[in-house]
């Protein structure tokens, strides 16, 4: 593949990127910031005065669509703006909407220039180059393309010491309440070369944590490293192989299905010190009944004992789901199920939602859907568990020294902000010379959403020599030192 194509496209232009919905959409839209940037764009924070737009969309929420055609009538007063001044905007629509939209978008919103899924994002290049020779202008790029994963992943920049990679996309699963096998399409899997190479790449720019994304992420299946034996890697090898890379310290991934995760990605959790703590692992429902309406393969016990699996590697696993109250014909003692569940497996964090109808799905079409006070209610008294347990787990956490990576500075002067191994956010006074840093952190207290705490006492206050920094060699690893 060669992609070091000349443009004659000299001058600056401005982009400008809108993302809705999920981690895969934020890296997706750096990644097509990455791709553009060669073509002489320069990435802008508002659309104003933009010459090309690009809404990327999610569609997993309810009125997706009708927020995407809002925002395309205030691009079309700004477009029509700058064409009276003799200038050009284009517009692109990208992302799940795009896919379950398609042509509808353009008939509707005429202002619209270009439409295009997530399967098509490393074509980028020359849909506008198309686009632009359509209106006339000249912008010659030669592209070719050989994989998406690979093409994306090229002169990607990042800023902070944190980033997400894509290892996988798509979905097989169909849980029938979700669109993603629809718009984002069968699973396929980055090989874990490309992976390791965007990594390698992301390091030597200052990340010290990747956090690998997919769908389906525990379903990784991608081609594996020449001579090692076998002809793919499952997520655990490929988490041990990437725990290799010299200057990445910590590993995460998201999200994962029960079905998917294997005894070798369970060990993992208790032998990869660079593996942090914290698993998001979405169960949706705890009613057998519910579980297999939703077609998610497994039942309620099986899940639990699962958890308990994971616990007896990794004791002190920050457990994360995703929950839906009101799915069709969820009962009362239904909910009782998922509420019992929760009790039963404590949970860190987690995300619900009212269950909402997507058009095309089987749950959307399902008898016996439920009241919207009903599920108003049962979201109220979930969330309120919920609450507890996050406040449980962040309260077990005070007094403890935990490792936190120093990632930005705070909203007050002195004051950084960073994340422990379990994902919590945490706020300290320390100075920017730690940026970027894994410091001992002794936890002083829990917020709403975040924690408070103190650098360990004559730790790194000075200008930034004579400490030695908390990595693998911490107590513990970069577990809870108490
Ligand atoms: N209704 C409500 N919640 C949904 N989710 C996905 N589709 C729907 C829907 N139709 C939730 C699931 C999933 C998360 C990403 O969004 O809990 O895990
Ligand atoms: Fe959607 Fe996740 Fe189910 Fe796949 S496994 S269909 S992405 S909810």
């Amino acid at each position: 593949m060669t992609r070091d194509s000349e443009t004659s496209l000299k001058t600056r232009k401005k982009l400008h990127i809108q993302t809705w919905g999920c981690q895969m959409n934020v890296y997706d839209s750096q990644r097509m910031e990455g791709l553009l940037r060669p073509l002489g764009y320069e990435v802008s924070d508002s659309p104003e005065g933009a010459d090309l737009v690009i809404l990327n969309t999610c569609h997993i929420r309810e009125k997706a669509a009708e927020k995407v055609y809002s925002a395309l009538g205030r691009l079309k007063k700004m477009k029509d703006a700058k064409e009276q001044q003799g200038g050009q905007m284009r517009i692109a629509v990208a992302g799940c909407v795009a896919q379950a939209e398609g042509a509808e978008i353009t008939a509707r919103a005429p202002q619209v220039d270009l439409v295009f899924g997530p399967q098509s994002y490393h074509k980028l290049p020359e849909m506008i180059a198309l686009a632009a020779r359509q209106k006339g202008d000249i912008l010659e790029t030669e592209f070719e393309v050989e994989d998406k994963f690979d093409v994306l992943a090229k002169d990607r920049k990042v800023e902070g010491y944190s980033a997400f990679v894509t290892i996988q996309e798509g979905c097989d699963k169909f849980c029938t309440f979700c669109v993603v096998p629809y718009t984002r399409g069968a699973e396929v899997s980055r090989s874990v070369d490309s992976i390791t190479g965007e990594i390698r790449a992301l390091v030597a720019q200052g990340v010290r944590e990747v956090t690998l994304l997919g769908q389906n992420v525990n379903a990784y299946h991608g081609q594996s490293p020449a001579g090692s034996g076998s002809e793919t890697f499952g997520l655990g090898a490929l988490l041990r192989h990437l725990a290799k890379i010299d200057g990445l310290d910590r590993l995460r991934f998201t999200t994962s299905h029960p079905r998917d995760m294997d005894e070798d990605l369970i060990s993992a959790f208790g032998e990869e010190e660079k593996l942090m703590p914290y698993l998001h692992l979405p169960v949706q429902s705890g009613s057998d009944k519910i579980l297999k309406a939703m077609n998610r393969g497994h039942k309620a016990e099986d899940y639990l004992r699962l958890i308990e699996k994971i616990r007896a590697a990794r004791s002190d696993i920050a457990l994360s789901g995703d929950f839906i109250v009101g799915f069709p014909g969820e009962t009362q003692a239904d909910f009782e199920e998922t509420m019992a569940l929760i009790r039963e497996s404590q949970y860190a964090s987690a995300f619900s939602f009212k269950y909402s109808r997507r058009p095309g799905t089987p749950g959307a079409v399902m008898a016996k859907q439920v009241a919207e006070d009903e599920k108003d209610a049962r979201l109220q008294a979930l969330q309120g568990l919920l609450e507890e347990q996050k406040h449980a787990f962040n309260a077990g956490c005070v007094g403890k020294v935990l490792p936190v990576l120093l990632e930005s500075k705070g909203r007050i002067d002195g004051q950084l902000n960073g994340r422990s191994p379990y994902l919590q956010g945490v706020h300290l006074a320390a100075k920017d010379h730690l940026l970027g840093q894994i410091v001992p952190v002794r936890i002083l207290a829990t917020k709403t959403n975040s924690l408070t705490g103190q650098l360990v006492s004559g730790y790194g206050q000075s200008d930034g020599v004579g400490h030695t920094e908390v990595g693998q060699g911490f107590e513990g690893g970069q577990g809870v030192r108490s």
